[in-house]
């Protein structure tokens, strides 16, 4: 059965998500290889300022809502974003990307069997040599079984998106712990995985 999106109010979201930890890690991430696609971009938190840097960027989410406010941030910031609504489950877009990013636990909206479609668009996307970087919280703790919730996002250990991700044709390349690009270990805050089609 179906589980129903979780939806954010764009306005509440932006008042109490002022977090900027992780815009420098995807800065200097998005140096590698561009154009760069971000699925799950919200109201543009991270997207506008790598395109206020100059990328050429692409968000895609959902949330109409989320992106009517995205659009408005962008104008207000003066910078060119190129917007667009749809399902990161299955996407159709008439573009490649250098690299293709779901930062912030966007991935965690993703019910483990609904993986494999989103992975699939990622790979059809990606341009040769190109990259995905996945950004989720750390579930090692064992205690939850796969397709546990918490307050309805799925968990995912390092090892279920290693197999995703393996079974999918990528082959992971870099494994970070947090944004200051720190070894993973078990207990660390972040597990980021970056992997390409070898
Ligand atoms: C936690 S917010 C992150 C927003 C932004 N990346 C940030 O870091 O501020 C998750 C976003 O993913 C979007 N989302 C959830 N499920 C989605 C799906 N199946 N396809 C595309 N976007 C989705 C939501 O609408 C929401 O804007």
């Amino acid at each position: 059965m179906n589980r129903p999106l979780i939806t954010y109010d764009p306005r509440v979201y932006d008042s109490r998500l002022t977090t900027k930890d992780d815009i420098d890690f995807w800065l200097r991430e998005g140096l590698a290889s561009q154009p760069l696609l971000e699925l799950g971009c919200g109201t543009g938190r991270i997207t506008i300022p790598l395109a206020s840097e100059g990328f050429d960027i692409t968000g895609l989410d959902i949330s109409e809502p989320m992106l009517r406010r995205a659009r408005f941030k962008a104008k207000d910031a003066g910078v060119d974003v190129s917007w667009v609504q749809d399902d990161m489950r299955g996407f159709d877009l008439d573009r490649k990307f250098g690299m293709i990013f779901c930062p912030f636990g966007t991935f965690n909206h993703l019910r483990h069997e609904e993986v494999a479609q989103c992975l699939a668009g990622v790979r059809e996307h990606l341009l040769t040599g190109g990259y995905f970087v996945l950004d989720t919280f750390n579930s090692n703790d064992g205690d939850l079984a796969p397709c546990d919730d918490r307050n309805g996002f799925s968990s995912f250990t390092r090892s279920d998106i290693e197999e995703f991700l393996g079974s999918s044709g990528f082959g992971v390349t870099t494994i970070f712990g947090d944004y200051d690009r720190s070894k993973y270990r078990d207990d660390s805050k972040r597990l980021i995985l970056k992997a390409s089609i070898p």
